[in-house]
């Protein structure tokens, strides 16, 4: 069964205890719904209250003012000054400096690093004067190619304190995607390491790092490695490249750094995501709005309380362990935990003993992890206390019922609210979450609209989707968070996100249901979502096509069992190849090395020809449909070559 039939079928509800409700910041069904009102009819009382949360250094003059309309440019929190690291580290100094803000587990059991929120802003105010004496500036661009290590969060806070615009580039990404990211940034400075530990092997960077120096990026003035493995082949150029701890520990560095005071609508970060075409979109943030979203999200959604342990497992290279591993909980004065390592190793029981380890309060998981730790059974998690769990998160896919329900009763033991948040890159926080203590949650359902969101369905046709009928997933109107162009590429952020000029699309496909409650249905664009990986299936269908052998190429996704979705790749090869299971073992190491491991396709079928319209178009309904193993795959009278699809079904792999 498929997760949206299952979805459709779903009619079991689950509501918190009263004790939970009574404690939570919103305690009703009523309490949301009235200020979920103000917060769409009168923003401008609304929002002052949660941003006053915050600390500014100057108040703004207006909450929100279209600067351009037929641009779609907008600020939030007009002309107000913050600094998102003061907010995340200094303010909380006074009553906070000796709680911890950050534990980090390495993969090793024994390897484990804690800091209060006296240590963190020390460290980070080093590697801030770092920057500096490197003759960064605010406005400039810093790469970040960096695993799962303390020097990832310090680096980013760093780069935020000073008003740097940091792009992290996620770990398990191929050396040339990071080189076109640099490029694309026109960063002045890449901080990455000699290499890294998962899944009880060593990595090694040294390659890496060689390929970008031979690259000579122009802009690129200076590499900062963090030494993690030891690796004693890694030999610095001098000109360009000095170790992490060289600089930090240098006797001219000081544990005192002044922060920048930003605008609110300064650039916060750029964070590169897969796109429908083959250049990856550079989605870029503001300070004030998309610090005041993930702020206030965390808080109310998690429902956070004061001292309570926050995990997120998801990597920083993506959107979700920005705003909710690093500047959601700290801006809260949260403990944030950090892991190196992966589910499974040593043991599938590995979340879990860290969980029982730290006594972690509110988890924030993806459903590929939680489908593939139920397949593991129930034991693992059933040997570990797992007692201290108060609220469990989901994100970056629709979850399934089955695996829904297994994570409430198995983990949360039936006493904890499952969040099951839908959000973008794009929209820097959540924007269709329950309120856990307000809300009756439905397996499967990412239930209502956050504050100030206004989300829509729209038929193909531009019309408003009935209750419970299927369609485009619009925002009506920008909320805090929302990205504020693309880097360089206004047009494609106007073309992308606003194509009628009117409202956002924001590429997912979803329904309503007759109690107001959203549920996702996937992805209505060329993006494949594997295990909560965004990945273009342009930028896969290029790299297949960039082998001199590939004639063409088409990539489509297919329903997964653990990864949600698969990648299933048809490839078209030049006349004179012989097709071999090494060809497909070949193809699919040329993508991981081209583009990363994640985006190696799962399957390959080879073909001489595909299905095509008479202007040449690749008719990518018809190849979802044998991707998907179905005998029916519609209409095929508008194809030049309708006899490729009965060859395409015989020979599906
Ligand atoms: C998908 C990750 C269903 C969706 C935060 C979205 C989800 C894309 C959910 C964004 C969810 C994320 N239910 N689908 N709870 N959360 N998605 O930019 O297709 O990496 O458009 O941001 O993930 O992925 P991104």
């Amino acid at each position: 069964m498929s997760n949206i039939d299952s979805i459709n079928k779903e009619e079991r509800r689950f509501k918190v205890s009263k004790d939970f409700s009574e404690n939570a910041y919103y305690k009703s069904e009523e309490q949301y719904n009235k200020l979920y009102k103000e917060s769409i009819d009168s923003p401008d009382t609304f929002w002052p209250v949660v941003a006053n949360k915050l600390s500014w250094n100057k108040s703004w003059t207006d909450v929100f003012v279209w600067d351009d309309y037929d641009q779609k440019k907008f600020t939030w929190f007009k002309n107000g000054k913050l600094n998102a690291c003061y907010n995340c580290l200094d303010r909380h100094l006074e009553t906070k400096g000796d709680q911890l803000a950050f534990i980090w587990q390495g993969e090793k059991e024994n390897e484990v690093k804690k800091y209060t929120y006296k240590e963190l802003h020390k460290e980070v105010c080093r590697f801030a004067n770092v920057l500096k004496k490197k003759g960064l500036k605010k406005g400039d661009r810093v790469s970040i190619y960096l695993p799962m290590i303390p020097e990832l969060l310090i680096s980013m806070l760093a780069c935020a304190r000073l008003g740097i615009i940091h792009t992290v580039v996620f770990a398990g990404f191929s050396v040339e995607s990071l080189i076109d990211r640099i490029k694309s940034s026109e960063s002045k400075m890449l901080i990455t390491c000699d290499g890294g530990y998962r899944n009880g092997k060593t990595l090694h960077f040294k390659k890496k790092i060689d390929e970008v120096l031979e690259t000579h990026i122009a802009s690129l003035i200076s590499i900062i490695v963090v030494n993690r493995v030891n690796d004693d082949s890694v030999i610095l150029n001098k000109d360009i490249e000095t170790y992490w701890s060289n600089e930090v520990f240098s006797d001219d560095i000081s544990d005192i750094c002044d922060f920048e005071i930003m605008d609110s609508s300064d650039p916060l970060f750029l964070l590169y995501t897969s796109g429908t075409t083959g250049k990856p979109k550079g989605i870029l943030h503001s300070t004030g709005g998309y610090l005041t979203h993930v702020f206030y999200s965390f808080r109310v959604i998690f429902d956070y309380k004061p001292q309570e342990v926050f995990w997120c497992t998801a990597d920083i290279g993506w959107i979700t362990g920005h705003s909710y591993l690093v500047y959601g909980p700290l801006s809260n004065g949260a403990t944030t935990i950090m892991f190196e390592g992966v589910p499974t190793y040593p043991e599938p029981d590995r979340f879990w003993k860290i969980v029982e380890k730290f006594k972690v309060n509110l988890f924030y998981t993806a459903p590929t992890v939680i489908r593939s730790l139920q397949k593991q059974g129930d034991d693992f998690p059933n040997r570990c206390d797992l007692s201290s769990l108060r609220v469990l998160g989901s994100v970056g896919e629709p979850i399934n019922p089955e695996a829904w329900l297994w994570y409430y009763e198995v983990i949360g033991k039936k006493r904890c609210p499952i969040v099951d948040t839908w959000w973008q890159t794009e929209s820097g926080g959540f924007l269709l979450c329950p309120f856990p203590g307000a809300h009756v949650l439905k397996p499967g359902s990412a239930s209502k609209p956050f504050f100030g969101v206004v989300p829509e369905i729209l038929k193909e046709d531009g019309s408003r989707a009935d209750v419970n009928e299927g369609g485009n997933l619009v925002i009506k109107k920008p909320w805090p968070g929302m990205m504020q162009t693309v880097f360089k590429d206004h047009e494609r952020y106007l073309k992308t996100y606003w194509p009628d000029n009117k409202v956002y699309f924001s590429g997912d496909g979803a329904k309503v249901d007759q109690d107001g409650d959203f549920f996702l249905l996937g992805r209505i664009d060329d993006v494949i979502n594997v295990s909560g990986h965004r990945l273009g299936t342009a930028e896969i269908e290029a790299t297949l096509a960039s082998d001199l052998r590939v004639s063409e190429a088409a990539v489509v996704p297919f329903s997964h069992e653990i990864k949600g979705q698969g990648i299933y790749a048809f490839v078209v090869m030049n006349d004179d190849q012989e097709i071999s299971p090494e060809l497909v073992n070949d193809l699919r190491g040329y993508v991981a090395k081209k583009v990363g491991p994640i985006a190696k396709p799962d399957k390959i079928q080879f073909s001489t020809s595909l299905p095509k319209t008479r202007s040449g178009k690749i008719m990518r309904r018809i190849l979802k449909a044998i991707a998907e193993g179905k005998e029916d795959v519609g209409n095929t009278t508008t194809l030049v070559n309708p006899e490729i699809v009965d060859v395409l079904k015989a020979e599906r792999v």
